[in-house]
């Protein structure tokens, strides 16, 4: 083993941070975003431009329709350091329409922030993503969020996830005051005091902190007081502390109560990003064993974006360090095919803005610029051979066949559909009796289609007309099963995935598979790996 030269992949991995924020919409992931930016000094206000559309014109939403449905597609990376640490927090999309996107780019982070709306307790999107990240094995701490507002009572939502996730929540902050009337909050760690906000207007920039000892707290909040002092006593006997071992086997989630939008309990927040989130480590490889830190260079792609900004025509590749030191301009290859690729142009992306990126070390995420040849999974490696497992495509659950509503554009046509496919915005289907010219596009979300409609019609001038098929089940076969399907009685339809070759059997739904089943019991029909349950 080659490492590098003097040991310094390790040692700056040992203070790198990626985490991401996963939220339902509207729990205030983009404001807690911006509220951690602020407390980390990376911006000097925050909340500068007011309400979901001035802020997403801002942050990291570029495309028209992102800005319309209030959703984000993209993934940017904001980097801030904090406290001697370099933090790097991906953006996830909005919707769960994009799970694959929002699995891979959890494929790239060693943490999650999970962050509840403190009147709505767990979503259906938290629920979905939470089980990414235990499937993933991602450590996840807890942000109780909108504090400032009515709400649920704390132990209550405690239950709620302990119940649900069978995750135990360990407080590290609690509320003095029932949600909507926020007197401060408490450290369990230094429950001699109360930390009281004084919020700026706005929440423009940080809120004043004050510590109170606890002697005069019985007096200042009375009751609100006495029952928070109570509610940590209960969770004290119960052995609801933070242990380490625990959170990061995915027992545990430590728990943080605030208000993002008035900057409460955002900087304990901060803290523990750095205090408890682990830093990144060795990085399991697609043939068993670890690819070490301070290995040469290796790095994942988790995400590959085109057109990002209308005025450069390019495409993304965004990497994730996992192994040794990038540094532009090196001499890596593509572990799929062998062949060398260079890294001259490589930038650190948030929605619009970029800059170039010289070094990175593991866990910081580089975006290759015009790095056309590059798909979502591969591995780049310097000097000594890498490869990452792959990552997985979730079972499509719509279809629809596209076809070019000018016929004269039928280049452009092709050439979108193929570009949308590279990135895997949609996986594309295709089959010999339906020909190239009208492939079936198939989703997870119907909002996929959606994008790519507005993309073959903003990007490619190709715009398409989408005719949804009845099908919604799809498993995968082989060309025996395909054959067979096509000349059963069953209106199914066997088509070949162009990204990776897979043979899927397309039904109505899984009475119409079943029935299949019984009557071909040799044909092959495996189950996908479902985005939905
Ligand atoms: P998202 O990215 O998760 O979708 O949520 P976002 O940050 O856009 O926040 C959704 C709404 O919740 C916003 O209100 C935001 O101001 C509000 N919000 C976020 N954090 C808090 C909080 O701690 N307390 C309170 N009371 N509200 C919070 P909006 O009406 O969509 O926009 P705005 O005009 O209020 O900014």
């Amino acid at each position: 083993m080659i490492p590098d030269s003097n040991g310094a992949a390790a040692h700056e991995a040992a203070r790198r941070r990626t985490f991401a924020v996963i939220s339902h919409p509207d729990a205030g992931k983009s404001t807690l975003t911006e509220a951690l930016a602020l407390h980390a000094h990376a911006i000097t206000r925050a909340g500068a431009v007011h309400g979901k559309a001035g802020r997403r014109r801002l942050a990291s939403d570029w495309m028209e329709m992102e800005k319309a449905r209030g959703i984000s597609v993209t993934s940017a990376v904001l980097q801030f350091a904090h406290r001697g640490c370099v933090l790097n927090l991906l953006d996830t999309p909005g919707h769960a329409d994009f799970s694959e996107d929002t699995y891979r780019v959890l494929a790239a982070v060693d943490c999650a922030v999970m962050l509840i709306d403190a009147a709505k307790g767990l979503e259906e999107q938290t629920r979905k993503l939470f089980d990414v990240c235990r499937h993933r094995g991602i450590p996840v701490i807890t942000f109780v969020n909108k504090w400032d507002r009515p709400g649920r009572e704390a132990l209550e939502l405690l239950d709620e996830i302990e119940r649900e996730f069978r995750l135990r929540p360990t407080p590290v902050t609690w509320p003095v005051g029932r949600a909507g009337c926020l007197r401060g909050l408490v450290d369990v760690r230094a429950p001699e005091r109360m930390l009281r906000y004084t919020r700026t207007p706005g929440g423009v920039h940080e809120a004043a902190e004050e510590a109170i000892p606890a002697g005069r707290m019985a007096a200042a909040e009375g009751t609100d007081w006495e029952r928070a002092v109570e509610e940590l006593e209960l969770l004290r006997a119960a052995g609801a502390t933070h242990d380490h071992e625990a959170f990061m086997a995915g027992r545990t989630t430590p728990v943080f109560f605030g208000a993002a939008v008035s900057n409460i309990g955002v900087r304990l927040l901060l803290d523990a990003v750095v205090d408890l989130a682990p830093p990144p480590g060795p990085r399991e490889l697609a043939g068993g064993g670890t690819r070490p830190l301070d290995a040469p260079f290796a790095g994942l792609v988790f995400k590959v974006q085109a057109n990002m900004n209308r005025w450069h025509r390019d495409r993304i590749a965004f990497i994730r360090v996992c192994s040794g030191v990038f540094e532009r301009g090196m001499a890596v290859t593509r572990a799929a095919t062998g062949r060398p690729f260079a890294t001259k142009y490589a930038h650190s992306v948030f929605g619009q803005d970029r800059s170039t990126v010289d070094i990175a070390y593991p866990g910081d995420v580089v975006g290759l610029v015009n790095a056309g040849a590059l798909r979502v999974g591969d591995t780049l490696y310097a000097d000594q051979a890498a490869v990452f497992p792959p990552m997985p495509t979730f079972a499509p659950e719509h279809f629809a066949v596209a076809r070019p509503v000018d016929l004269s554009r039928s280049k452009q046509f092709r050439r979108g559909i193929a570009q949308l496919d590279e990135e895997g915005a949609v996986q594309v289907l295709v089959s010999d009796l339906r020909g190239d010219h009208a492939p079936v596009l198939a989703a997870v979300g119907l909002m996929q289609f959606e994008v790519v409609a507005a993309r073959m019609a903003g990007e490619f001038a190709a715009p398409v007309r989408l005719e949804t098929l009845p099908y919604r089940l799809a498993r995968a076969t082989d060309a025996a099963g395909a054959e067979v399907l096509g000349r059963s009685r069953i209106r199914g339809e066997a088509l070949t995935r162009v990204r990776d070759k897979a043979r899927l059997a397309l039904f109505r739904d899984r009475w119409q598979a079943n029935s299949f089943q019984r009557e071909f019991p040799d044909a092959r029909l495996d189950h996908l790996i479902a985005a939905h349950d």
